[in-house]
């Protein structure tokens, strides 16, 4: 995670983002380390990354590397105002002893536009992500691809639109159907059959960018409709409020890169 010390909303690359909207720096951070402190309190280990002054966007932290089986496969961002974040991650990532480092040569928006479950790897595009960092990503995971059309503006990342529950399965998800094109819509209709389904309030309340530990599901506390279908699944939701970073298109799982053994 990357503390928002700097963050702001000077130009606008999303639809939520309104660079004449003040944020409130101090709130954010109360937030931010509220969030922080809850992964802690469920005994999760956090490692911060140091943010950059320039780059107002590094607190959402999981768009700047995707890291599955202790591998990591860098970020290129789509837009220049982000492009100094990938070396950060990576420069990190050396700091930190991982070994396994690829250099991409397509644009990926990490895991904004990646996620995992225990076989695949589902990845986003239309928005973000190059259709080819799918490709990429499969050869270097070796993993199975399953790429997905966003076709809303405002889910603009995966990580928006659609959330894994439980990576330790191949079922296990929830998301939010309106925001992909028919075509993959009938792909996650026929592979999670069981898929928590969100609606529109909950989709826009970031609801679908949660970070789940199997049991855990931590989320926008806005996203009401989505705890009863999550508990009578057996899992148990915690609400978090990050209403400032929202102001950057963000919440929950965009704050949060994972570090996937
Ligand atoms: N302002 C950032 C952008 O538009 C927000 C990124 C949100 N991160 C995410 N994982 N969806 O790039």
């Amino acid at each position: 995670m990357c503390p928002p010390e700097h963050f702001s909303v000077t130009y606008s690359i999303n639809p939520w983002m309104d660079p004449g909207k003040p944020v409130d720096l101090s709130l954010a951070l109360t937030q931010w380390e509220h969030l922080r402190d809850h992964y802690r309190a469920l005994g999760h280990t956090v490692e911060e990354l140091t943010p950059q002054p320039d780059l107002p966007d590094m607190v959402f932290a999981a768009n700047g590397a995707t890291v599955v089986d202790g591998r990591v496969l860098g970020a290129r961002f789509a837009y220049p105002e982000r492009t100094g974040e990938a070396a950060a991650h990576q420069d990190w990532y050396r700091a930190h002893g991982f070994t396994d480092i690829g250099e991409p040569q397509h644009v990926n928006e990490g895991e904004g536009d990646f996620t995992v479950t225990a076989s695949w790897l589902l990845a986003g595009r239309g928005f973000r992500s190059s259709p080819l960092a799918h490709g990429e990503a499969q050869e270097f995971f070796g993993r199975p691809v399953i790429g997905l059309d966003l076709v809303d503006p405002h889910y603009y990342h995966l990580d928006t639109a659609l959330c894994v529950l439980d990576d330790t399965r191949d079922d296990a998800v929830m998301y939010f159907p309106e925001a992909f094109s028919p075509g993959s819509r009938a792909v996650l209709a026929r592979l999670f059959p069981d898929a928590v389904l969100a609606t529109r309030a909950d989709a826009e309340a970031f609801g679908m960018n949660a970070v789940s530990d199997g049991h855990h599901v931590l989320l926008p506390q806005a996203a009401h409709g989505l705890f009863e279908p999550l508990r009578a699944r057996g899992y148990e939701p915690l609400s978090v409020d990050l209403s400032e970073l929202l102001k950057g298109g963000g919440s929950v799982k965009c704050c949060t890169a994972e570090l996937r053994g």
